[in-house]
């Protein structure tokens, strides 16, 4: 049990870690070390990451790895992938490869919009409100025009603002619900800024309105947030290709893997427990392009959950037909990023990714995440519907558990030939392992 701490985000980072390594650890000196371990030689680097957040002790690496050859209409693409999942980017390379001479994937945004809300309390009449919304609508516009200014030189800004009658969710609920264009910026701080000057236009003008009683003129202004769920900020990947074509190692026969293929999507399509795995699968290539960008990967993996969730039932993201021996498989997700603003100027790896994709506009940037989900979950259904996914995942693993035991290379060299041939379990390695020290 350790003792409470007053003041700790005024400590110096040194001040932090040795309170922390004296309060934690049995062996203070070897937290501390391996703290330090982690931090950047580069001292300037090091401060613009212990800038990004609260109380940085230190850096925790996760690997960037890359997938290339990814053909995505018509252009090839080295994608950027971060992400601590030994069999990811293998799997991401392995359905680059396999569609880059199958006609590539091809990619459509089919929308942009965002969403933000004020969510308010209004005890009184109506139709006096809907009134006073008709002749103030205007205000809320003029008086965000500083906000809006430049988003608008780049061809951005507030689309609409409505409002919402939400009394049979709750007792005098109603929202200003407005929509936006953000361009490449996701649009985080231009939304909710947007969204507090309307509040208070609102309760200014509610105020001083005269149709209002004192008590409708006091509006309660609750809170003012861009929302995550953006089912009209769509993207939509697709790879399709004649079924004689599937033709592969493990595919000898395409016509069957096809409709094995389809039937694996039509019981995600159908089953919530199976649809959640599916997703995940899908949200690996999703999650490890996003990051690498600098995206908020909390904000896309909410969103899309949601849009999974839209029907009432949680689904699948991705659909899979049989039309005219031809084999099509795509998917369609909600996607909030930005390739401006945020991280992606701050961060070097990110700005490094970034330009590794040629600098994408945000459309760009939707495609390339959208392609990079949909390949993942390819490859997954791929394995799962042939071999099982344990034979591709315990063979990335081995390594895993090669390092666990600080294998040497003499040791490493023996145990991969042996797994070559045989199944890969924890246990298996673990023996040989054994049986190699004795
Ligand atoms: C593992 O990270 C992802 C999979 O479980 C996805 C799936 O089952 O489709 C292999």
């Amino acid at each position: 049990m350790n003792n409470p701490v007053t003041g700790f985000s005024k400590l110096s980072k040194e001040e932090k870690i040795n309170w922390i390594a004296k309060e934690y650890f049995s062996t203070p000196s070897e937290a501390i070390i391996l703290l330090k371990n982690y931090w950047n030689s580069d001292e300037k680097i090091q401060k613009l990451h212990d800038e990004f957040i609260e109380n940085t002790i230190t850096n925790f690496y996760i690997p960037l790895g890359v997938a290339p050859n990814f053909l995505i209409n018509g252009k090839y693409s080295t994608i950027p992938m971060a992400i601590e999942e030994s069999s990811v980017v293998a799997a991401a390379s392995k359905s680059s490869k396999f569609w880059s001479t199958r006609g590539g994937f091809k990619a459509t945004v089919l929308n942009t919009e965002k969403i933000g809300q004020v969510h308010f309390i209004f005890k009184g009449d109506i139709s006096k409100l809907e009134l006073f919304f008709v002749q103030t609508k205007a205000k809320f516009f003029a008086e965000t025009e500083s906000i809006t200014k430049n988003m608008q030189k780049r061809g951005g800004g507030i689309i609409d603002i409505v409002l919402k009658d939400k009394t049979n969710l709750l007792p005098n609920y109603f929202q200003l619900h407005a929509t936006f264009e953000t361009k490449d910026s996701m649009g985080a701080n231009f939304i909710n800024s947007c969204l507090e000057q309307f509040a208070k236009t609102l309760k200014e003008e509610a105020l001083a309105y005269d149709l209002f009683s004192e008590t409708e003129k006091n509006i309660q202004v609750i809170m003012s947030i861009l929302s995550n769920y953006v089912p009209n900020c769509i993207v939509r990947a697709e790879v399709s290709c004649p079924i004689e074509e599937l033709a592969e190692k493990h595919i000898e026969n395409p016509q069957d893997f096809a409709e094995r293929f389809v039937q694996a999507v039509q019981i995600a399509e159908v089953e919530p427990f199976r649809a959640v795995t599916h997703n995940k699968g899908i949200m690996n290539g999703v999650d490890a392009v996003v990051l690498a960008t600098g995206n908020d990967f909390r904000a896309v993996e909410a969103g899309i959950h949601a849009y999974a969730a839209k029907s009432g039932q949680y689904s699948s993201l991705s659909h899979a037909k049989i039309e005219n021996g031809i084999f099509t498989f795509w998917l369609e997700i909600p996607l909030a990023l930005g390739t401006v603003g945020g991280l992606t100027s701050l961060h070097p790896l990110v700005k490094l990714s970034l330009e590794m994709l040629e600098n994408p506009s945000a459309k760009e940037l939707m495609q390339v995440v959208a392609v990079a989900g949909l390949a993942q979950n390819f490859a997954a259904l791929r394995s799962l519907t042939t071999t099982g996914i344990q034979d591709g995942h315990m063979k990335m693993h081995l390594n895993n558990i090669l390092n666990q035991f600080d294998a040497s290379d003499d040791e490493r060299i023996l145990i991969r030939k042996h797994f070559k041939h045989n199944a890969v379990s924890h246990s298996a390695v673990v023996e040989m392992i054994g049986n190699l020290r004795k």
